[in-house]
C-alpha cells in the first residue's frame, strides 16, 4: 500500500511490540517472565482510582477542556512548586495530554519542522527520534558512553550544534540507562542552550524514582524561556493505563500545543484527569505513595544487581534512577536483538535489546516487577548465560 510521506519513516514502537509479543506468548500458556515493558507492575494509588470512580458516579463524563481540567492544571502547578525549587508555576503554562507521549508530540510538532535539528543524547527512549521525524525535523544523535555514566555535557553538545539546531532532549533519570544529570551539569547545559536559543525538552517522568541523593528538575535551575518540562503519572504513580501526561512551558507554546490537541484528540480522558488530580494534588498521600514505591524499587534494585553481578557474560552498572537495568553484553559477536530473541525463545524471558535505544550491545530489563518475578527472571538469565 502507498502511504504518505508523513509516515514514510515511521517504525512501530519496538518496546510496545516486544511487550505485545510477550503477552501473546503468555496467552498461549508459555510461562513468560516479562521484564520488557516500561511500566511498574504495581497498582495505582487507591485514592487516585477512587477519584476516577467518583467523577464517573457524579456524571462528570462530558468533554473536558482541551488543555486539561482546571483542578488538574492547578494540581500540577502546585506539585511542581512543592517538589522543585520553583516558587510559582502558572496553571496556564500547563497542558494535559494522553500521556507524556502526546504532550511531547504536541510540543515538538508546534516547535520543530523541516530543516530543524534536534539533539538527542543516546541511549534514548525510541519515541524521541520518531516524534522529531514525524514533525519533519531531523534528530541528531549525541552519543554518551558507559564509562562516563551515559550523560552528555556542553562540550559534546557544542560539537553537535549547527546553525539549524533548535532543540535538545534531556531525560533524567533516563530510559533505558537510569543516568541522572546532577545540578551542576544540568545548569551548564541549560545556560548553553539559552545562549544559543535552543529549546530544552526535559522529560522528567522518572524524576521521583531516584536512588541517589538528588534528582534535579529543570525547575531547580533558573528556567530559561525556551524550556519545556514533561512529566506524567505513568511511572512514579503506577498509572500508565490512565494515560495522563503533561507539558509545562511558555504560555504561548502551551496555547499552540492545545490548539493542535483540540484538532486531533481534544482533552484527555476526564475521569483519568480526576484521578491524576488526586494523585498529584493530595500531597500527603502522594508523598507516602512515592516513598513506599521507591523503597520497594530500592530493594528490587539491590537484589537484582546482586544476581546480575554473578553473570559473567554481562557488565552491570547500578542505575541512579528509573526502573531499568541496562546491561552490556561482553560477547559482541552476536547482536543484542538476537540475544533478546534467544532469551525469549529459550528461557521465556522478555527483555528489550539496545538497538531501538540507539546503543546496540545492551539489554534492558524492567525491575519494577514483583520480587518473585525478578528472582525467577535473574535465575533464568543465569541459566542462559552461565550455561
Ligand atoms: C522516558 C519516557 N518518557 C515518556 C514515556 C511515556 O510516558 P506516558 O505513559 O506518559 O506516555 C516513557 C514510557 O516508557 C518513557 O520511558
Amino acid at each position: 500500500m502507498q502511504f504518505s510521506s508523513n509516515v514514510a519513516q515511521l517504525q512501530p514502537s519496538a518496546t510496545l511490540a516486544l511487550a505485545a509479543r510477550a503477552r501473546q506468548l503468555k496467552a498461549e500458556g508459555v510461562p513468560v517472565i516479562d521484564l520488557s515493558a516500561g511500566e511498574p507492575q504495581y497498582p495505582a494509588p487507591r485514592f487516585a482510582g477512587q477519584a476516577a470512580i467518583d467523577a464517573i458516579a457524579a456524571g462528570k463524563t462530558g468533554y473536558p477542556p482541551t488543555p486539561g481540567l482546571p483542578e488538574l492544571r492547578a494540581a500540577i502547578a502546585g506539585y511542581l512548586e512543592q517538589t522543585t525549587a520553583s516558587e510559582r508555576v502558572d496553571p496556564a503554562s500547563v497542558i494535559v495530554s494522553a500521556g507524556v507521549k502526546q504532550a511531547l508530540f504536541n510540543c515538538c510538532y508546534a516547535l520543530f519542522g523541516p530543516g530543524d535539528e534536534v539533539l538527542i543524547p543516546a541511549p534514548f527512549w525510541p519515541s524521541y527520534t520518531t516524534i522529531v521525524e514525524l514533525a519533519g525535523a531531523t534528530p541528531v544523535i549525541v552519543d554518551t558512553s558507559w564509562d562516563e555514566g551515559f550523560v552528555t555535557d556542553v562540550d559534546r553538545l557544542e560539537t553537535a550544534r549547527t546553525e539549524r539546531t533548535r532543540g535538545l532532549f534531556l531525560n533524567s533519570p533516563g530510559n533505558p540507562t537510569g543516568a541522572v544529570y546532577d545540578l551542576e551539569r544540568l545548569t551548564a547545559i541549560m545556560e548553553w542552550a539559552d545562549r544559543h536559543g535552543i529549546w530544552v525538552l526535559s522529560d522528567e517522568i522518572y524524576r521521583r524514582i531516584g536512588f541517589v541523593d538528588s534528582v534535579p528538575s529543570v525547575y531547580d535551575v533558573p528556567v530559561p524561556d525556551r524550556t519545556v518540562l514533561l512529566d506524567g503519572v505513568s511511572k512514579a504513580f503506577c498509572m500508565p493505563g490512565f494515560r495522563i501526561g503533561y507539558a509545562v512551558g511558555p504560555a504561548e507554546l502551551i496555547k499552540k500545543a492545545s490548539d493542535l490537541q483540540g484538532q486531533t484528540t481534544s482533552g484527555a480522558v476526564g475521569p483519568s484527569q480526576a484521578a491524576a488530580a488526586a494523585a498529584l494534588g493530595m500531597s500527603e498521600e502522594r508523598e507516602a505513595f512515592v516513598s513506599d514505591l521507591v523503597s520497594i524499587l530500592s530493594r528490587l534494585r539491590r537484589t537484582g544487581l546482586a544476581g546480575l553481578r554473578d553473570i559473567d557474560a554481562l557488565d552491570v552498572r547500578p542505575p541512579d534512577g528509573a526502573i531499568y537495568f541496562y546491561v552490556r553484553l561482553r560477547d559482541s559477536s552476536r547482536s543484542s536483538m538476537d540475544v533478546a530473541e534467544d532469551l525469549l525463545r529459550e528461557q521465556a524471558v522478555a527483555s528489550v535489546p539496545g538497538e531501538p535505544f540507539g546503543s546496540p550491545g545492551h539489554l534492558r530489563f524492567n525491575f519494577a516487577v514483583q520480587p518473585e518475578t525478578l528472582d525467577e527472571g535473574i535465575a533464568r538469565l543465569a541459566t542462559h548465560f552461565n550455561a
